[in-house]
């Protein structure tokens, strides 16, 4: 693994071994038992997009295993003025140990990660949102025990998070189930791809309009903003079309009785769920965010070790 882009790119034991070390750092870290195992590299964090929880556990993940993490705005540095992605890939090569970068178009993520000399992360672009995922399978497995047998239901945008926990969930032999309104399905690539490796790992991958078909029987139940990053022109034509989408008590009640929440935050309340199910106790928000430290931490040390 050079690079870390996609769940798509990795094997089901790959993703295991990520998940496994999160688990292991995490322990140590809770133990006090320090990691130094990037002592001395850098790793430049390049932002196009706002952040609160990547910025933070990459920097704090840098930082507890002994590197230095480096945030690079885009209005700061020479991309966001026209700078190539070739010059650039190549000169943070001469500097640096690893790249992460959060922006907006993945194909250049893709050639970053071709043209830089070092390893490559992809934070979150309008396509894929891989850290994320590893956090929440992580999260499923301490919660659940397993992936595998168990069924997560998606509901609400075919976006970046639809199209990576449909990566995640197909890899690792866990059924999904995405609903979304008509005309906001996932791209058409993603699910193909999906399909492969679901029916590789033998899994189901079911895409739907019925949030209620969704839900029905799920063990993790998702939501994510109808209104990502970039689309805030269309918020109020997005909220009238999405809200039959919501996960309110009712929709959620159609899940397994021992059904969890999940959301990768940022959470619109009362838009894509409503507080009596995100802030209720089988709500699991506050692990998932916190596992992206961890998991993050595994895929640096993974990657940069
Ligand atoms: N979930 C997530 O990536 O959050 P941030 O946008 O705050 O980084
Ligand atoms: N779909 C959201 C995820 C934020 C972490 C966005 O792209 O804005």
């Amino acid at each position: 693994m050079k690079d870390f882009l996609s769940l798509h790119d990795c094997t089901k034991e790959e993703i295991t071994g990520l998940i496994k070390l999160a688990i292991k750092l995490k322990a140590e870290q809770k133990n006090g038992v320090p990691h130094p195992i990037l002592k001395g590299k850098t790793l430049g964090m390049i932002f196009t997009k706002s952040s609160t929880r990547t910025r933070v556990s990459f920097e704090v993940g840098m930082t507890q295993l002994g590197g230095y993490p480096l945030f690079l705005s885009s209005n700061d540095i020479q991309l966001g003025r026209g700078e190539t992605i070739y010059d650039t890939a190549k000169v943070l090569s001469r500097y640096l140990d690893g790249i992460m970068i959060r922006t907006f178009s993945h194909q250049d993520v893709l050639d970053l990660a071709e043209y830089a000399d070092i390893p490559v992360i992809n934070a979150l672009t309008d396509l894929l949102h891989p850290c994320q995922v590893l956090a929440d399978l992580m999260t499923i497995y301490e919660h659940k025990g397993k992936l595998e047998e168990l069924k997560l239901a998606y509901v609400g945008d075919g976006n970046n998070m639809a199209h990576s926990l449909m990566y995640g969930c197909a890899k690792m032999g866990m059924n999904i189930s995405v609903a979304t309104p008509k005309g906001y399905e996932c791209n058409g690539e993603v699910v193909e791809n999906a399909r492969e490796d679901a029916k590789q790992s033998g899994c189901n991958l079911v895409i739907t309009n019925d949030p209620v078909e969704a839900v029905k029987d799920a063990d993790v139940v998702y939501s994510d903003t109808w209104v990502s990053m970039g689309q805030e022109a269309e918020k109020e034509e997005r909220v009238k079309i999405f809200m039959p989408y919501q996960v309110n008590k009712e929709l959620f009640a159609k899940a397994k009785p021992d059904a969890v929440f999940m959301h990768c935050l940022p959470a619109y309340r009362g838009y894509e769920v409503t507080e009596d199910v995100i802030d209720s106790p089988q709500s699991i928000i506050f692990d998932e965010a916190e596992n992206r430290l961890h998991a993050q931490k595994a895929v640096m040390a993974t990657l940069m070790g």
